[in-house]
C-alpha cells in the first residue's frame, strides 16, 4: 500500500483547501499587489504565468513538499538516466536521448544509444534532403508532391500535430496527408486527392502490428499496384518506421527503406524519432533539428531548474492541487494559435493514455483521482462553443491558455485581437461579474426595473476559475520541441505523484482483443448463415442485427 495522502504534505494541503475554500481570486490578487511577479516562470522559449490560479505561498510550500515526498527529482533523474521506469514492460523511457545535443553517452542496459540514435538521424536526413529536392524519384521518373503517413496514436497524432503546428515553414511543394482510421473513408478520400507516380507511403507503426494500420498501409499497396506500378516499385514509395525489421519486411517493405526505433521509445512520446519523419520531411532537416533542439534545452531545463521555478513540475503541481483537492475532473487546453488546433488531441494522448491509471506502481489500488480528461480546442473558435460553460457552468475546469507574441503571418489587426482575446478570457474567468455589477450597467443602459430584476442572475459571472497562461515569442520550431518536451515532463512528474507507471497502456488492449473475437464472430455467423450467441445480450443482438442489416440474415 502507498502512503501518498498519508504523507504530511498532503495532510497540510488538505488543511489549506478547506481553511482557504472560501478565499477568490479576486481577494488573493486584491491582498498581493505582486503576485504577477511572485508566480511566474521562465523555461527555454516560454513564459508562465501562474498567478490566476487558487494557491497562495504557503498552498505552493506544500506541493512543494508533496513533490518532495514522492521524490521527484530523484524519479526524474532516473528517466533521464535510462533506468527502467517502465516496469510492467521491462522498459526505459528515454525519449530524451531522442533530442540530446551532448556527447556523453546514454546507455540502456549498459548500452549507449546514442550512435543508433544519430545514425537513424542521418539517415533520415539524406532522404529527406532527396525528397525535399527532387532527387528521389517515383516509378516513372517523376518527383514526390505528395506523402500519406499511415499511423494511428503516438505513430500519427504526434507528426500530424506538429506537422500543422509547423506549416509557415513547410516545403511548398510537398504536401503532407495522414491517415489514421480504419474507416476506409480515411483512406479512400486521401487516397482520391493524390497520384500514384507521385506519392510517398510513409507506414508507421512501433510495432508494425496495428491492424489500422496494417489494413490501411495494405489498401494503399492494392491502390498503388493497382496502377502502372510493379511489385518492384514498391521500394521507391513505401517506407516504414518501426521497431519491427520482422514484420516490416514480411509486409513486403525492403527494410532498407526503414527507418528504425526502439522499444525505450513508447508510441506516444515517439515524435523525436524515426516517427518525425513526416515533420522532417515538411519543415526540413535543419528546422526539425531547431524542433529537437528546443525540446533538449527544455529537457535541461526540467533537469536543473529547482522545483520551485521547474515549469513542468509547478503545472503539474497545479494539476495535482486541482484534481485531488479541489475536486477538478478535467482540463482545458485552449492554444490561441490556429495552427495548434491539433494540439489538445496530441495531449489527450500523451495524458490521458499516460495517466488514465487506477493501480500505483507497485499495483496498489489508487484511492485519489489521476489524470484529469484533457480537452480543448483553439481559441477563439471555443469562445463561441463551450466557453459558457467554462463562465457560467457548475463544474470547475482549469485551464492552460497558450498564446505568441508574434505571428507566424502578420496580418491587419487579426493577431493583436487574437491576443486580447485570450487575455480577456483568463480576465473574465478570474474575476467574473458581480450582481451589484450587472444590476448597474443594466440601470445605466435604460433597462427597466422589472427586466433587471429578471435577468440578473442569469447575467452574472462568479468568476474565479483558474487559469495559466503559457507565452512565447513565434511558434516556431524550436518553441514547439520545448512545449511539447514541457508537457511530457509535466505528465512524468503528476505520474511520479500518484506513483503510477506513465508508460504503459494496458488499458488499450481489452478493445483490441474484442473487435479481433467479434470481427471473427460477425463473418463466421454471415459464412454460416447463423445467428451470434456467445457474447452478452446487448453485443449478441446488436452484431445479429448488423450482419441482418448488411447480409440481410435474420
Ligand atoms: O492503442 C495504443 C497504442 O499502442 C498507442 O500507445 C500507440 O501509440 C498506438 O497504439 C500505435 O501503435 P503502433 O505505433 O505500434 O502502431
Amino acid at each position: 500500500m502507498r502512503n501518498l495522502t498519508t504523507t504530511p504534505a498532503w495532510a497540510a494541503l488538505t488543511k489549506h483547501a478547506s481553511e482557504q475554500a472560501d478565499i477568490t481570486l479576486n481577494q488573493r490578487f486584491t491582498a498581493d499587489a505582486d503576485r504577477f511577479e511572485k508566480y511566474q516562470l521562465s523555461a527555454p522559449s516560454w513564459f508562465l504565468d501562474y498567478s490566476k490560479n487558487h494557491i497562495n505561498d504557503e498552498i505552493m510550500s506544500g506541493l512543494l513538499a508533496l513533490a518532495e515526498s514522492q521524490k521527484v527529482s530523484a524519479k526524474l533523474a532516473s528517466m533521464f538516466n535510462g533506468d527502467v521506469v517502465n516496469p510492467t514492460e521491462g522498459r526505459a523511457a528515454l525519449h530524451s536521448a531522442l533530442r540530446y545535443q551532448g556527447s556523453d553517452p546514454i546507455k540502456v542496459g549498459g548500452r549507449d544509444v546514442m550512435p543508433d540514435v544519430r545514425s537513424v538521424l542521418k539517415q533520415m536526413e539524406a532522404f529527406a534532403e532527396k525528397v525535399r529536392s527532387g532527387t528521389w524519384l517515383g516509378f516513372s521518373g517523376k518527383r514526390i508532391t505528395d506523402v500519406v503517413n499511415i499511423g494511428i496514436g503516438g505513430s500519427d497524432l504526434g507528426p500530424l500535430m506538429a506537422t500543422e503546428a509547423l506549416k509557415p515553414f513547410a516545403h511548398e511543394a510537398l504536401s503532407l496527408h495522414f491517415v489514421s482510421n480504419v474507416d476506409g473513408s480515411h483512406m479512400v478520400s486521401t487516397l482520391k486527392k493524390v497520384d500514384p507516380e507521385t506519392t510517398l507511403f510513409i507506414v508507421a507503426s512501433k510495432t508494425f502490428t496495428t491492424i489500422e494500420t496494417i489494413t490501411n498501409a495494405t489498401t494503399a499497396r492494392d491502390w498503388f499496384l493497382d496502377s502502372k506500378a510493379s511489385d518492384a516499385d514498391v521500394a521507391k514509395h513505401f517506407v516504414a518506421l518501426s521497431t519491427n525489421a520482422e514484420n516490416v519486411s514480411a509486409f513486403g517493405i525492403d527494410t532498407d527503406n526503414m527507418f528504425e526505433f526502439w522499444d525505450w521509445v513508447g508510441g506516444r512520446y515517439s515524435l523525436w524519432s524515426a516517427i518525425g519523419l513526416p515533420l522532417m520531411l515538411s519543415i526540413g532537416p535543419d528546422a526539425f533539428n531547431r524542433f529537437l533542439t528546443g525540446a533538449a534545452d527544455m529537457d535541461e531545463h526540467t533537469k536543473s531548474a529547482p522545483l520551485g521555478s521547474n515549469m513542468p513540475v509547478v503545472l503539474a503541481l497545479l494539476t495535482v492541487w486541482y484534481s485531488n483537492f479541489k475536486g477538478a475532473c478535467t482540463h482545458l487546453i485552449a492554444p490561441y494559435d490556429q495552427y495548434l488546433h491539433r494540439f489538445p488531441a496530441y495531449l489527450q494522448q500523451l495524458t490521458m493514455e499516460s495517466n488514465g491509471k487506477s493501480v500505483h506502481i507497485d499495483g496498489s489500488d489508487i484511492t485519489v483521482s489521476t489524470g484529469p480528461v484533457v480537452w480543448g480546442e483553439p481559441g477563439t473558435n471555443g469562445q463561441h462553443a463551450y466557453f459558457q460553460l467554462l463562465h457560467q457552468g457548475t463544474h470547475l475546469i482549469p485551464a492552460d491558455f497558450i498564446v505568441a507574441a508574434e505571428s507566424c503571418n502578420p496580418c491587419g489587426n487579426h493577431h493583436e485581437l487574437l491576443i486580447a482575446n485570450c487575455l480577456a478570457q483568463t480576465e473574465a474567468l478570474m474575476k467574473g461579474k458581480s450582481t451589484d455589477e450587472v444590476v448597474s450597467d443594466m440601470k445605466a443602459a435604460g433597462v427597466a426595473e422589472a427586466k433587471i430584476d429578471e435577468l440578473k442572475t442569469h447575467r452574472t459571472f462568479a468568476g474565479n476559475r483558474p487559469t495559466n497562461t503559457l507565452l512565447t515569442q513565434r511558434l516556431d520550431a524550436y518553441a514547439l520541441g520545448a512545449l511539447i518536451a514541457m508537457y511530457e515532463h509535466k505528465v512524468f512528474v503528476e505520474a511520479a505523484i500518484w506513483d503510477i507507471n506513465p508508460f504503459d497502456q494496458w488499458g488499450v488492449e481489452l478493445g483490441k482483443q474484442l473487435a479481433t473475437t467479434i470481427y471473427d464472430d460477425m463473418s463466421e455467423a454471415v459464412k454460416a448463415g447463423v445467428s451470434v450467441s456467445s457474447h452478452d445480450s446487448s453485443t449478441n443482438g446488436l452484431i445479429n442485427r448488423i450482419n441482418g442489416m448488411r447480409h440481410k440474415l435474420a
